[in-house]
């Protein structure tokens, strides 16, 4: 079978909704740690796939789960060890008395329970999310990611704030972190005023969609103190900017210096296997379950709870939190150093295995290159070997986060490619 016959059914088969990368896809057929192979054989080094977090196919994750679905797979109604095993370790992972954990299968459950929770155990019904965020799809989840609708869409108990972006937003000067954390202040001003008072802020610590950003010290600091004192609770969407991603700690809102009141996790907790969490304090769980109890068939099942043990055990056995930091470094100096020799690099943001090359036109005014232009720059990497993504608020950010044991030649390999393609779309743009 040709790849275009594939497309062709998968046209057929699947609802016109899906998107493929690539204006001619990618057929992927194998994976192993940071490299991916399609149906023709080419191999390509894999930056940007966060899902696969201890690379693909890691014979411990594969083993884990192998001997979990030959031995049980039933629910959380039942005893087991293992489900009871990864909330212990995520708990002693977290920061406070956060320890207290729901099982689901998708980022999208872990923040739609989180809003339901901080609802039930605030009594407030608002919720404070950052312009163009993205946090799942659900209808309650995907109101509240506002890259998905425009702001007319938006119902009264929703409002919105500026992401704390200093290369493009409005606050650039060195009272950025006070102003954009004045946004949160009036947000919630806003929000009593409706009557809805804050039940919480949603906050990824990556900036992810709005281009991987890093925000200025003391915003999040402040941003918590305002929801905090407006009565509403502090939810960390950690499905980007957990488990290692952004280096040197483990979870996105510790480089913050923060203490959430819940943390929501997804993507790379299973290595691919659909597992997500929900973790809070005794005290805020207790009111949630003071209202409802809480089910979820595959949430938390044996073989789910397998696949995460496993890969916190590889995070563990292969330190991969310093492989992050150290090869983060040696990307760190890449990336600027590209940004130095090449006009098309406006500014580069993010740390650890987690960046942001945001391209333009013209450097002094900051003119985004177009999406358009920019999807060609990613297929061009695609051409030699390299996958890579895009995100920003213009489509203009090439988005850089590969799996977990990406190594200082991996990142080598992927900044002399990136050279390359600045190099000939420089002379091809200009
Ligand atoms: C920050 C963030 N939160 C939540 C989600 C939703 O996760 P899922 O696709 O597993 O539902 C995503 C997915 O991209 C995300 O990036």
């Amino acid at each position: 079978m040709t790849t275009e016959d594939l497309l062709h059914r998968r046209h057929e088969a699947l609802a016109p909704s899906y998107r493929l990368f690539y204006d001619d896809p990618v057929h992927l057929v194998r994976g192993e740690g940071v490299h991916l192979w399609d149906s023709d054989g080419r191999q390509y080094l894999d930056c940007y796939n966060n899902v696969p977090s201890v690379g693909h196919c890691h014979p411990h994750v594969v083993s884990a789960i192998a001997e979990q679905a030959g031995t049980l797979n039933t629910h959380t109604r039942y005893l087991h060890d293992g489900v009871v095993t990864l909330a212990e370790r995520l708990g002693s992972r977290l920061g406070g008395d956060l320890g207290s954990a729901w099982l689901q299968c998708s980022g999208t459950e872990a923040n739609d329970l989180a809003i339901q929770v901080a609802r039930a155990a605030s009594g407030n019904n608002g919720v404070i999310v950052t312009e163009h965020a993205y946090h799942g799809n659900s209808t309650l989840v995907r109101a509240l990611s506002s890259n998905r609708h425009s702001g007319s869409e938006r119902p009264d108990w929703i409002q919105v704030v500026d992401p704390p972006n200093t290369y493009r937003g409005q606050h650039r000067s060195d009272d950025a972190a006070t102003r954009y954390a004045d946004q949160v202040a009036e947000a919630a001003r806003v929000l009593s005023r409706h009557g809805h008072g804050v039940a919480a802020i949603l906050i990824d610590c990556s900036w992810d969609a709005p281009g991987v950003l890093t925000a200025p010290d003391g915003y999040v600091a402040q941003a918590a103190d305002h929801v905090w004192e407006a009565g509403g609770l502090v939810i960390a969407d950690e499905v980007q900017a957990g488990y290692c991603r952004l280096g040197t700690n483990f979870w996105g809102h510790e480089r913050y210096g923060l203490l959430p009141d819940i943390v929501t996790m997804g993507k790379p907790m299973g290595a691919g296997h659909p597992v997500a969490a929900t973790v809070t304090t005794p005290a805020i769980a207790a009111a949630f379950a003071d209202q409802r109890s809480y089910f979820n068939t595959f949430g938390g099942n044996p073989v789910s709870a397998a696949a995460a043990n496993a890969v916190l055990d590889v995070i563990e056995q292969e330190d991969l939190l310093a492989n992050v930091t150290n090869t983060g470094e040696v990307l760190r100096a890449g990336l600027e150093s590209l940004a130095h020799d090449h006009e098309l690099i406006g500014n580069v943001s993010g740390a650890g295995l987690f960046w942001g090359i945001d391209l333009v036109t013209d450097r002094d005014s900051r003119q985004p290159l177009s999406p358009e232009l920019t999807q060609g720059f990613i297929t061009a990497l695609r051409n030699n070997g390299v996958l890579m993504g895009a995100a920003g608020v213009h489509g203009n950010v090439v988005k850089m986060r590969p799996p977990l044991p990406f190594s200082k030649d991996n990142a080598t390999h992927a900044l002399e490619t990136l050279a390359i393609v600045l190099s000939d779309f420089a002379a091809h743009v200009g």
